[in-house]
């Protein structure tokens, strides 16, 4: 979408492949050839992903073949996890100054900088001031109905006003984010009511640090168990993150430490671009053509073609929450007893119709061929290549049935198709195949290691005490945790909501 990546982000179009220069973006295997075939040919290929127009109704035989187990709402926590790992906060001017990324910028950490921003001292429009002065806790909005909202600024003259005040707009992209974005907000939140609650004596600067510790690292635990276990599967992540046992008088001892076989960087972790331009665009094949918010909403589509002309008309953002849009979770996680559920489309090569015409404004507006030509442009190798320099058999040209469009593709595919095509036919589309997921979970597991304030370079061994499973701690629990036994927030009480400055109501 145009406002969700409105320039490419510094330093993307360099990815040194030398170890001296390390920018912020960087490769994973720097030694391999690139792949770069004839566009035209690549857009043949993304010609063929769509899956087959509107499958039919939720839950209906239709859709039965195209979604896999995992619930709808790990899409887009994928998404928000991608934005926080990709923040940027270094000025426009100063962006235009050093287009490599090579100075002053921020290492890719999940580190919730997307919620924090730069702080309460540097961003304060975004925090809520307390009688005496502190700002510890999120501001939050409401729209035109009273339903809880992203804070927004001025009251809109048109749908295509109401920017929301957050430390990354691309969380308002699309509602379903945006919500997400809601929901760690009022996380945060409540942790600063816990913490306040149990030891009323903190003062507010210690309170905001103590919150956001248990904040981001509950979050952190749960992407690297929760959504990641999910993606690429127990096996790896326990091979990566894994228990180190060490003598100590008396006995044995044991930490949890991070171990990396492809991701390696010399003075801070970088975003390899076989991560962001191949691997972890995975996603995109999740999404569903269209979603039920709740139980009063239809299905409704993530895009339609065209300018938005009625409030109700599609799920994209950068606008108020249309009224009774408020998410019901327990559709989008597992929340009691999942009859609600829906699940994210499988992990393979069809991507859901209203991707092929994404509202951006330049060309093309074909989301697979986006990502296919911006591989080729980053001189990414073949999926094969990178499959044999991780000592795995790559797929045959018969499994990849790509030679029907060009001799180009024979022994080669691009490296985001080849990831789609693996999960497709060794996990049935229902996690990543053994390239994409040891890519993936190495990556996020090595952001971790790499952030010297992450709950494995503090405490190893550290484990989640929030929910009512802790040791267990999912996004279920998260949602139960911030929201209570419902899965709907409560509305704001009358009076109750501070609105930003200039907002309708003040
Ligand atoms: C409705 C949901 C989404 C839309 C409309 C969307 C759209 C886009 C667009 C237009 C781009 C730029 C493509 C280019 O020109 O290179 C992009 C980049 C990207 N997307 Fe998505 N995307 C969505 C969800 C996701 C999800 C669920 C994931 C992963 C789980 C994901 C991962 C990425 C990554 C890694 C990039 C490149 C890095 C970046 O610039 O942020 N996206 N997406």
């Amino acid at each position: 979408m145009p406002q969700n990546h409105p320039t490419a982000p510094r330093g993307a179009g360099l990815a040194p492949r030398s170890i001296f220069l390390e920018g912020r973006f960087g490769r994973m295997f720097r030694n391999l050839a690139p792949f770069e075939p004839d566009p035209a040919s690549l857009t043949t290929l993304a010609g063929q992903m769509p899956e087959p127009p509107d499958p039919g109704t939720e839950g209906g035989a239709e859709d039965e073949g195209l979604d896999g187990p995992i619930p709808a709402g790990y899409t887009y926590l994928g998404q928000f996890i991608d934005h926080d790992i990709t923040f940027d906060p270094v000025s426009s001017l100063q962006r235009l100054n050093d287009p490599e990324g090579l100075i002053n910028f921020r290492t890719p950490r999940f580190d919730l900088d997307s919620l924090y921003g730069d702080g309460p001292n540097n961003n304060p429009f975004m925090y809520d001031q307390t009688v005496d002065g502190g700002k510890t806790s999120f501001l939050l909005g409401q729209n035109e109905k009273g339903e809880r909202d992203l804070p927004r600024v001025g009251s809109p003259p048109s749908l295509a006003q109401g920017r929301a005040l957050i430390g990354d707009p691309r969380n308002d992209e699309n509602v379903i984010v945006g919500q997400l974005h809601l929901l760690f907000l009022t996380f945060h939140n409540k942790v600063v009511e816990t913490i306040r609650a149990e030891q009323p004596v903190l003062s507010e600067d210690i309170l905001f640090e103590e919150a956001q510790r248990w904040v981001r690292w509950h979050y952190q635990w749960a992407v690297v168990h929760d959504f990641l276990g999910r993606i690429v599967g127990q096996d790896v992540i326990d091979d990566i993150l894994s228990d180190d046992q060490y003598a100590v008088l008396g006995g044995k001892a044991s930490v949890k430490r991070i171990h990396l076989q492809f991701y390696r960087w010399q003075c801070q972790p970088f975003m390899p671009v076989e991560f962001s331009v191949a691997a972890y665009r995975f996603g995109h094949s999740m999404i569903r053509p269209d979603y039920r918010l709740n139980n009063g909403t239809p299905e409704i589509p993530i895009f339609t073609s065209g300018e938005l002309r009625e409030e109700h008309q599609d799920l994209r953002g950068f606008r108020p929450l249309a009224s009774d849009w408020t998410i019901d979770w327990s559709r989008f996680f597992e929340i009691g007893d999942n009859s609600s559920l829906q699940r994210a489309r499988k992990i393979d090569t069809q991507l859901a119709a209203p991707l092929s015409d994404v509202p951006a404004t330049n060309e093309p507006h074909r989301l697979a061929e986006r990502n296919l030509l911006r591989g080729r442009a980053l001189k990414l190798p073949s999926g094969q290549r990178v499959s044999r320099a991780m000592g795995i058999e790559p797929l045959s040209d018969d499994q990849l049935a790509l030679t029907a469009i060009s001799d180009e593709f024979l022994g080669s595919a691009p490296l985001w198709f080849y990831v789609l095509k693996e999960a497709e036919i060794q996990t049935g589309g229902a996690s990543l195949g053994p390239v994409g997921g040891r890519i993936v979970a190495e990556v996020l597991l090595g952001m971790l290691k790499g952030d010297p304030f992450s709950y494995i370079n503090i405490e190893p061994n550290w484990e989640p005490f929030l929910g009512q499973n802790p040791q267990d701690f999912t996004m279920g629990d998260l949602v139960a945790f911030t929201l209570g036994q419902g899965t709907q927030e409560d509305p704001p009480q009358p009076g109750g909501c501070q609105q930003p400055a200039g907002s309708k109501g003040d």
